[in-house]
C-alpha cells in the first residue's frame, strides 16, 4: 500500500509562525486544515512531505529580544522549542520544522536576490523616511503615531486612521512621535532595493486564473492587478535582525523577501537526512505538486511577489494556495482586550488537543471564510460526534465479543449491505478531503455512524442476550458493528490520529490506511476495550477561559504587527459598555514608579500611593498622589519603587480622604488577588502606555 504505483508527490507548507509570539489557536486552525489534508494523502499511500519554519526576523523580534535584555537567537532558539511543542501536542506530523535564521536560507535568499539582480528585477533609489532619533532606527508605520490629518483625532497609526478611515503617510501626521521612544521622528534618506513586481503583470494574470487559487482569492488578486502592480520595498536599513543583502553593506533582507524562501529552507535540510532530491520539487518540469495553506491576510505575499520571484528566478510556481479564513471565539476576534486570546498552551492545560481538530475540521470548508469557535457548540458537537455517535459503537459491542466470545469476531457479516454502503462511501469522502471540504466529509461519515448505531439498536443483541450470551447471532451482529466501527475510524483517521491509534491496539491490527476499508475482520481475535475519548466537561472550557481571561489581564504588552493595534489588558468583567476608538484614545496611560505607599487612618481598602510619572515638559518631576483599593493585596512597603501603569489624565477626584490625582490600573477576581498592571522590564516613568 505504502509502495503504492504512480503515487504522487506532494511537498506541502504552511505559513511560518512569527517567532516573536506563541502559538494560538489561529495558528491551530491553520495546522489543523494543513495536517488532516498531509495524513489523508499519506493514510492514500501518496508520498507527501510537510514542511514549516519559523519566521524569525524583523524590527519587532529585534525589540523584544532587547527588551528582554537577550539576543534575538536566543530569543528565537526558546520560541522554537515552545512552537515545536505546542505543534506536536495537536499532533501536527511535520516532515520537518526548521528556522528562517539557518544557513540553507541565508544562502539561497542571497542566491535568489543576486539571480533578481542579474536579471534586471531589481531597481535602487533613495526614498526618504522617518526616523527615531532616539533608537537610531527607520520607523516601520505601525511604529509612528500622531493626530490624523484629516480628521484630527490623536493617536492614529502612521498609515491610516481609526476614526475617518483617512489613509495617509506617516509624514502627513500632525505631532507624529515615535511609539518605540516617544522622540518627534525626522526625515532622513536612504537608499533601497525594489523588486519590479509590474514587469510580471501578465505573468501574474495567467498565473492567477489557472486553477491555482480560490475563485474568491482569484477575484481579489484580479482586482489588485487590474489597479497596477507596484515595486516592491526588499530592503530595510541596519540595525534589523536579518539576513545582510550581497555587495550592499548596511541592508538587510526585507523580513518578508526571506520568510518564504524559508519553505525552500526547511525543505533543503530535510534533503540533507533523505533521499529527497531539492530539484524535483522546486525546479519546473517535475511530476512533482506543492501546495502552500495560508490565511487570508498573507495573500498578496503568496500570490504576487513569492510567484513572481520564483518565475524569474527558475523556480518551479506553486501548483496551489489555500487560503482559510480566521477564527473567532463565540463569534469576536481572538482579542485579548476581550479576553478571546487563546493560546495553544491554554487550551492544553485543559482539554484534549483531538477535541479541537474535531471540531475545526467539522467546520471547515474550502471557502475563504473565518470560522467560529463557539464553546457550548465545540461541547456539544464533539460529545453528541465523537462520543455519542462512534465511540458508542464500540462501547456497546465489545463487551459482547470479549466475554461472551474471547474477543473473537465472526466468520461472516450479518449485514453485508451495510458494509458495503460503508465501503461505497470511500471515493466520495476520499474526494471531499482532497477539496479540503472537511466538514461535508464528517457530515457524511456521522450519517454513516448513525446508521452503525441504528442497526446495533435494531438488532438488540442485549436483548438475545437475556436468553444466551453465546447465541451466534449475537457475535455476527456485534462483530458487524465492531466492523462497520474500524471503517469509520479509517474515515476518521486524518482528523483524529490519537483516537484512531487506540482503535488500533483495541482492535489489535496493525495501522489502518485508506485502503483498509476494503477489507473487513473476520474469525480476529481482538484485545480488550480501552477508553478512547472522554466526554468534554464544560467546566474545563470554563477553567480554560478563566486562565485566559487572568494571564491576558497581567500580559504584558507585545508587539505584534498584524494584531489589533489596541490590545488593553482589561479583564472580561471590567468591560462595560463599548466605546469607540477615540474615546479610549483620550486616555493617557503611563507607566509610574511608586515612591510611596501608606495605610490611610480609617479606610478599610485602600492606600495611599505617591506615584512618579517621569519629567514634564519644563524637566521637572510629576508627582502624583492617587487612593488605590488595592489594601487587602498588598503590603504597602512592598510596593514602594515598583512600576505601574495609571490612567495620567483622569481628573482629579475628591474623595473622604483627600484629593486622588489618577488611578492605578490592577486587575484580578478580587480580594487578595488584585494584580498591579506591571509594565515590561525597560520601562521608563513617564512613558505612554498603549
Ligand atoms: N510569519 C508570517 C508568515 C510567513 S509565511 C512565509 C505570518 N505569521 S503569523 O504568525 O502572523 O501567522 C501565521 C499564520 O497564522 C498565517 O497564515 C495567518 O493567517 C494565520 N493566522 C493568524 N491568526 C489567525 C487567526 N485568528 N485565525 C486563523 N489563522 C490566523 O503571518
Ligand atoms: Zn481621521
Amino acid at each position: 500500500m505504502q509502495d503504492k504505483a504512480n503515487k504522487r508527490h506532494i511537498l506541502v507548507t504552511m505559513a511560518l509562525p512569527y517567532a516573536n509570539g506563541p502559538i494560538h489557536l489561529g495558528h491551530i486552525l491553520e495546522a489543523t486544515q494543513t495536517d488532516i489534508w498531509v495524513r489523508f494523502q499519506r493514510l492514500k499511500g501518496e508520498d507527501c512531505v510537510y514542511v514549516c519554519a519559523d519566521d524569525t526576523h524583523g524590527t519587532a523580534i529585534m525589540l523584544r529580544a532587547e527588551n528582554e535584555g537577550i539576543s534575538p537567537e536566543t530569543l528565537i532558539a526558546r520560541v522554537q522549542e515552545e512552537h515545536e511543542r505546542d505543534y506536536e501536542k495537536f499532533n501536527i506530523d511535520f516532515s520537518y520544522f526548521h528556522s528562517t535564521n539557518s544557513p540553507e536560507n541565508k544562502r539561497l535568499v542571497q542566491a535568489i536576490y543576486l539571480k533578481l539582480k542579474e536579471n534586471g528585477h531589481i531597481s535602487r533609489r533613495t526614498i526618504s523616511q522617518l526616523f527615531d532619533p532616539e533608537k537610531n532606527l527607520f520607523l516601520a508605520d505601525r511604529f509612528i503615531k500622531g493626530t490624523c490629518p484629516k480628521c484630527k483625532t490623536p493617536d492614529q497609526y502612521g498609515d491610516n486612521c481609526e476614526n475617518c478611515n483617512a489613509t495617509y503617510s506617516p509624514a502627513d501626521l500632525i505631532d507624529p512621535r515615535s511609539t518605540l521612544s516617544g522622540a518627534t521622528p525626522v526625515e532622513r534618506e536612504s537608499e533601497h532595493h525594489f523588486f519590479k513586481l509590474p514587469e510580471f503583470t501578465q505573468m501574474l494574470k495567467k498565473w492567477t486564473r489557472s486553477g491555482t487559487l480560490q475563485d474568491q482569492v482569484a477575484n481579489k488578486l484580479n482586482e489588485w492587478l487590474e489597479g497596477g502592480l507596484q515595486e516592491w520595498d526588499i530592503s530595510r536599513d541596519a540595525p534589523y535582525f536579518g539576513f545582510e543583502i550581497p555587495e550592499a553593506p548596511g541592508k538587510y533582507f526585507y523580513v518578508w523577501l526571506d520568510a518564504p524562501v524559508g519553505y525552500m529552507a526547511s525543505f533543503e535540510a530535510l534533503c540533507a537526512n533523505t533521499d529527497y532530491q531539492f530539484d524535483d520539487y522546486w525546479r519546473p518540469g517535475n511530476n512533482t505538486e506543492l501546495y502552500h495553506f495560508i490565511g487570508k491576510d498573507i495573500v498578496n505575499f503568496h500570490t504576487l511577489f513569492w510567484p513572481a520571484v520564483l518565475e524569474s528566478t527558475g523556480y518551479r510556481t506553486p501548483t496551489g494556495v489555500f487560503v482559510h479564513g480566521f477564527v473567532t471565539i463565540n463569534g469576536q476576534k481572538m482579542s485579548k482586550s476581550r479576553g478571546t486570546f487563546i493560546n495553544a498552551e491554554d487550551y492544553l492545560a485543559h482539554l484534549d488537543p483531538e477535541y479541537l481538530r474535531y471540531y475545526f475540521a467539522a467546520k471547515l470548508s474550502s471557502a475563504v471564510d473565518d470560522l467560529d469557535l463557539n464553546l457550548d457548540d465545540f461541547v456539544a458537537r464533539v460529545n453528541s460526534d465523537l462520543v455519542g455517535k462512534v465511540v458508542n459503537i464500540a462501547s456497546r459491542c465489545a463487551g459482547f465479543i470479549n466475554k461472551g466470545f474471547a474477543g473473537q469476531l465472526a466468520q461472516n457479516n450479518s449485514e453485508p449491505a451495510l458494509i458495503a454502503e460503508f465501503q461505497a462511501a470511500k471515493d466520495e469522502i476520499a474526494a471531499l478531503y482532497e477539496a479540503r471540504e472537511y466538514s461535508k466529509a464528517l457530515r457524511l461519515i456521522m450519517s454513516l455512524a448513525d446508521k452503525a448505531n441504528q442497526y446495533i439498536a435494531d438488532k438488540a443483541p442485549w436483548v438475545i442476550a437475556k436468553t444466551d450470551k453465546q447465541s451466534p447471532e449475537i457475535q455476527e451482529i456485534c462483530s458487524t458493528g465492531l466492523n462497520l466501527f474500524r471503517m469509520l475510524i479509517v474515515y476518521l483517521k486524518p482528523v483524529i490520529p490519537t483516537m484512531a491509534q487506540r482503535v488500533e491496539t483495541f482492535l489489535s491490527v496493525p495501522p489502518l490506511v485508506w485502503d483498509s476499508v476494503d477489507t473487513t475482520l473476520n474469525g480476529h481475535t481482538i484485545g480488550d476495550f480501552v477508553p478512547l475519548i472522554t466526554r468534554i466537561d464544560p467546566a474545563d472550557v470554563a477553567a480554560m477561559m478563566e486562565t485566559v481571561t487572568a494571564s491576558q489581564a497581567n500580559a504584558k504588552t507585545q508587539e505584534e504587527p498584524k494584531a489589533e493595534p489596541v490590545d488593553s489588558p482589561l479583564a472580561k468583567e471590567a468591560i462595560c459598555e463599548e466605546i469607540q476608538f477615540p474615546d479610549f484614545a483620550k486616555v493617557d496611560m503611563r507607566i509610574a514608579k511608586i515612591i510611596n505607599a501608606e495605610h490611610v487612618e480609617g479606610a478599610d481598602k485602600l492606600l495611599r500611593i505617591t506615584l512618579d510619572l517621569g519629567l514634564d515638559a519644563q524637566g521637572n518631576p510629576t508627582i502624583r498622589n492617587v487612593f488605590s483599593g488595592i489594601k487587602s493585596a498588598y503590603d504597602p512597603a512592598t510596593l514602594v519603587n515598583r512600576l505601574t501603569v495609571v490612567v495620567a489624565n483622569l481628573a482629579p477626584r475628591k474623595m473622604k480622604f483627600g484629593m486622588s490625582e489618577g488611578m492605578v490600573l490592577a486587575a484580578g477576581p478580587g480580594g487578595s488577588d488584585i494584580f498591579l498592571l506591571e509594565p515590561d522590564n525597560g520601562a521608563q516613568p513617564g512613558m505612554r502606555v498603549m
